[in-house]
């Protein structure tokens, strides 16, 4: 940790305090406690990966493609490991519906389906949220134009095993539907259902995902009350929070973690920002954002702290070649991997924000693989949810979305 005093009584204090937060998090004893069932999601998910896969495999006969419809945390985690770690070999294309209200996205979506064979994979716990709904409707309309009534056979349902809308549409048309576990919220499900069916079809080795998730889930587990690197991690937020660092600056290694980026400001802002308290979660990608906003990391206002991600095995490809076709004064790197200039930026990057009074941490993992993806997942989990709890707040209930849900639907009423 830098340009934070980790050896001071103060700092002690905290991760003392987190640690017991830790505590209860596992006894179930803090609020918000019959959504915790994330705690022992990846054991819980190992029983059920086969009929996972097995679906997985039958979507991946059927067509080249599957439509992912769902927003919030019934999307972005998914997106998030498909995008950081690419498309396997057998894996069909995923394409996103319903995570916005965009005309225009939503007619490139439909461009893209033309002529292509496509599942469709509903996911929403509630069952009623406004964007995936609309986005069924649209969606069902294309998809029953291109393959009749029986387009519904191309669909599976991810909802809540009892409730809402989506729930009894799969019950009455006899639609594949797999459970979201009541004791898993939105934002915390990318290790359920919500994220491995589109993984699985999309190729990637949901195994390994689980493997790591359940790694962490032992770290967790093993020592309630001593620290581990999210009981590390948390109390250096919380620290940092109360010295006026208010914001917290992600910075991601490169352009294919941004999803995941959006998948830790979705889970942080939404668990943590509750009454008026909480770490406003922002993005940067290297080296693009030094381009952009790296000027006001360096020297604007002091009210940030950043935490660096970071993987220590350099992959070997592309290596630069040793001839330039202008003389760029780049000849040090010929033959050396582009991934070590990367790294080598971050270090530079790091040491530079620090010296320019942005104190923070580095999350250092082995390498962007599935394994890790999982570890990272459950990590930042059970970091953002210590977070909230020490600053007395619910971390899995969102009250605040509420409000403007409210004001859409009034709005929308008044067009009767
Ligand atoms: O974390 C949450 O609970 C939310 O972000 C939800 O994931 C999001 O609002 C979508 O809700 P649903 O899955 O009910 O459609």
């Amino acid at each position: 940790m830098e340009g934070l005093e980790v050896s001071s009584p103060e700092f002690d204090l905290v991760v003392d305090l987190v640690g017991r937060l830790k505590a209860r998090l596992i006894a179930k004893t803090v609020p918000g406690s019959e959504y915790t069932g994330w705690v022992t999601l990846p054991t819980d998910m190992m029983r059920h990966l086969n009929q996972v896969t097995a679906l997985a495999e039958e979507a991946r006969r059927r067509a080249d493609a599957m439509v992912v419809v769902g927003i919030g945390g019934s999307y972005v985690g998914a997106r998030a490991a498909c995008e950081a770690l690419g498309r396997g070999v057998d894996g069909v294309e995923l394409l996103w519906a319903g995570w916005s209200l965009s005309p225009v996205m939503t007619r490139r979506l439909f461009d893209s389906l033309g002529g292509r064979d496509f599942t469709i994979n509903v996911i929403s716990k509630s069952g009623g949220t406004m964007e995936p709904a609309l986005a069924l409707r649209l969606l069902g309309e294309y998809a029953r134009n291109r393959y009749g009534e029986g387009w519904i056979d191309r669909v599976i349902v991810t909802t809540d095993p009892s409730k809402g809308a989506l729930r009894r549409w799969a019950g009455e048309h006899g639609i594949t539907a797999l459970d979201i576990p009541p004791s898993v919220g939105g934002r915390f499900s990318v290790l359920s259902p919500v994220g491995l069916l589109p993984l699985a079809c999309a190729g990637i080795d949901v195994a390994a995902l689980l493997s790591g998730a359940l790694q962490m889930q032992h770290v967790t587990e093993s020592n309630p009350l001593g620290d581990d690197p999210a009981v590390l991690y948390a109390a250096a937020r919380c620290a940092l929070e109360q010295q006026g660092r208010v914001v917290e600056v992600l910075t991601l290694p490169g352009p294919e973690l941004h999803q995941f980026g959006e998948w830790w400001r979705q889970l942080a802002g939404e668990s943590e920002g509750k009454h008026g308290a909480g770490i406003w979660p922002s993005l940067l990608t290297l080296t693009t954002d030094l381009h952009s906003v790296g000027q006001y990391l360096q020297d604007g206002r002091r009210m940030l702290q950043e935490t660096f991600l970071a993987f220590d095995e350099i992959d070997g490809e592309p290596l630069i070649p040793a001839s330039a076709p202008v003389a760029d004064g780049l000849d040090l790197v010929a033959n050396r991997p582009l991934g070590l200039v990367n790294r080598i930026a971050l270090e530079g990057t790091r040491q530079a924000h620090r010296a320019g009074g942005v104190p923070g941490v580095t999350i250092s993992t082995r390498r962007l693989d599935a394994q890790c993806l999982g570890a990272l997942f459950y990590f930042f989990q059970v970091a953002v949810a210590l977070t909230a709890l020490f600053h007395g707040a619910n971390p899995f209930d969102q009250p605040g979305v509420e409000a403007y849900k409210k004001s859409v639907k009034a709005r929308l009423d008044s067009l009767a």
